[in-house]
């Protein structure tokens, strides 16, 4: 057996590729930011060509810097942000349009339309999803739309669309393969999550030829190789998972019940519901974790639309820091936020909210207002979405959730924890391995190729470096309240 599996992390604002041994730990990462751009006020969009160069760059780099060989990598498995849409020309492989990212909310009207002639139930059914701009299927339409003959190609066969698992493939194949696995496809807005498959009707309604669509694999399953002259080895491309469900796996919540939150860009908190899709009642969406040997397991998902992504308007929209290390120095300056409450909506308001007209807002500035009150205050509203969203899980659920798996860079901020574990009311459990986005997807990769033997061996790679209790004397009752006045005021304010 070759002695490392290689897990590429494709994310919203960066590409790592992440080398793992067989202990499950991290020999050597490689991470390199790559460009947002924002043509419009509510569009995002990344470069395609950007993505794909950046990944390769890392993955080369990761390999020179650990001194290994590509040969001696046993398996790759692919983990990478969902919904990001990219339609591009299968002879020249050339994206047809810039990637639209799952933040771009230039499809809300159409979103609105499809409302108002009562399509939610149909597509809530069938996909689990709540019609929103942030899936896919919109944003594939609005590409099919605006560029020349996109519509035609479509039908012809010529054009390809795929989320970036897809596009990955694509390119580490050279062109041969055309695919993406079930978590990925279950955020399309066009997969039906109970038959795992792609959905005619849906296709009807947005008007989308199969032509164009990948075919869906499991999530851990051999799906081809890498290509002679990306890599000069073939390696097989063995795991693939959207990079919350991935999270989700890296972090062993493999029984039903368990939960985790991943502080990246966004905040996306999961919980393992089993053989069971669940349909929410309280605004959640049902998604596809992972299907392996056949078994499909689903969850239901909090999407957070702005997480750790706060810390970087600080650092590139206000420059008050210039890493975003620096934040917890920032905030620390002061002892609390001298009641400035930060409603990052930067991209409107995702769960339990989807307000997609929604705009970032600060309430409660005074003269004496520091730019360490509001770093704080952009701090604390991470926390305080979290806590919104597993207030809507714990009432899906049916019971309180006592535990909660955190992972995601921002979980090395320990007051951003503690002051989560205060306001939850729950105990917070942070992983010595906080790369679990990454780990799930080698994971995958090493069950489907034999470099680990079953789950119960994975398992013992799972281990606590910190539990953050709450304190018992915390009262968040007030905080709480300010917080939710702050949220509805941003809402009232989107709509007038
Ligand atoms: O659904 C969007 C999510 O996949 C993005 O994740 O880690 O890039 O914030 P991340």
């Amino acid at each position: 057996m070759k002695p490392y599996i290689l897990s590429i992390d494709q994310g919203t604002t960066s590409s790592r590729a992440i080398l793992v041994d067989h202990d499950g730990q991290i020999i050597d990462i490689a991470q390199q930011e790559f460009e947002q751009h924002f043509p419009q006020s509510g569009w995002v969009e990344h470069d395609p060509m950007e993505i794909w160069s950046s990944q390769l760059a890392v993955i080369t780099s990761v390999i020179a810097k650990s001194k290994i060989r590509s040969a001696d990598i046993h398996a790759i498995g692919i983990t990478n942000q969902r919904e990001t849409t990219i339609v591009w020309d299968k002879k020249t492989g050339r994206p047809i349009y810039p990637a639209i990212v799952w933040q771009d909310r230039r499809t809300a009207d159409f979103c609105d339309e499809l409302k108002a002639d009562g399509k939610e139930e149909m597509v809530r059914k069938k996909t689990g999803l709540l019609i929103d701009s942030y899936f896919s299927a919109t944003k594939i339409r609005w590409i099919l739309d605006h560029v020349d003959g996109a519509q035609e190609r479509a039908e012809a066969g010529e054009i390809a669309f795929g989320t970036v698992d897809s596009w990955l493939i694509w390119n580490l194949t050279n062109g041969e393969k055309h695919l993406t696995d079930v978590t990925n496809a279950s955020r399309t807005m066009l997969f039906n999550i109970h038959d795992c498959d792609w959905d005619d009707e849906l296709l009807t309604l947005f008007n989308i030829p199969k032509a164009i669509l990948p075919e869906v694999k499991s999530s851990s399953e051999v799906y081809g190789e890498t290509a002679l002259d990306v890599l000069k080895t073939a390696i097989p491309i063995a795991g693939i998972a959207g990079d919350q469900q991935s999270a989700l796996f890296g972090q062993l919540c493999i029984e039903k019940g368990m939960v985790k939150n991943t502080y990246g860009t966004g905040c996306f908190m999961l919980m393992n519901t089993g053989n069971q899709a669940i349909q929410s009642e309280h605004k959640l969406v049902t998604t596809i974790a992972w299907k392996i040997d056949n078994q499909v397991t689903y969850a239901l998902e909090g999407s957070v639309f702005i997480g750790g992504a706060v810390v970087q308007w600080l650092r590139d929209g206000l420059g008050v820091i210039k890493k975003s290390n620096d934040v917890v120095r920032l905030a620390e300056k002061v002892s609390d936020t001298d009641g400035v409450y930060v409603v990052p909506a930067f991209a409107g308001l995702g769960a339990p909210h989807w307000d997609s007209r929604a705009r970032g807002s600060i309430f409660g500035i005074t003269r004496g207002t520091t730019d360490a009150h509001i770093a704080r205050a952009c701090l604390e509203s991470i926390a305080f979405q979290t806590y919104d969203v597993l207030d809507a899980m714990q009432q899906d659920a049916g019971h309180d959730i006592k535990e909660l798996r955190v992972d995601g860079g921002a979980t090395q901020n320990e007051m951003l924890l503690n002051f989560q574990a205060d306001l939850l009311g729950a105990t917070v459990v942070r992983p010595k391995n906080i790369e679990t986005t990454a780990m799930g997807a080698a994971y995958l990769a090493g069950l489907a190729t034999g470099f680990w033997k079953d789950m119960d061996e994975i398992q013992k790679k799972w281990e606590i470096d910190q539990t953050f209790e709450p304190d018992a004397e915390a009262d968040s009752t007030q905080a709480l309240h300010a917080w939710h006045a702050a949220v509805e005021a941003t809402k009232v304010w989107a709509a007038l």
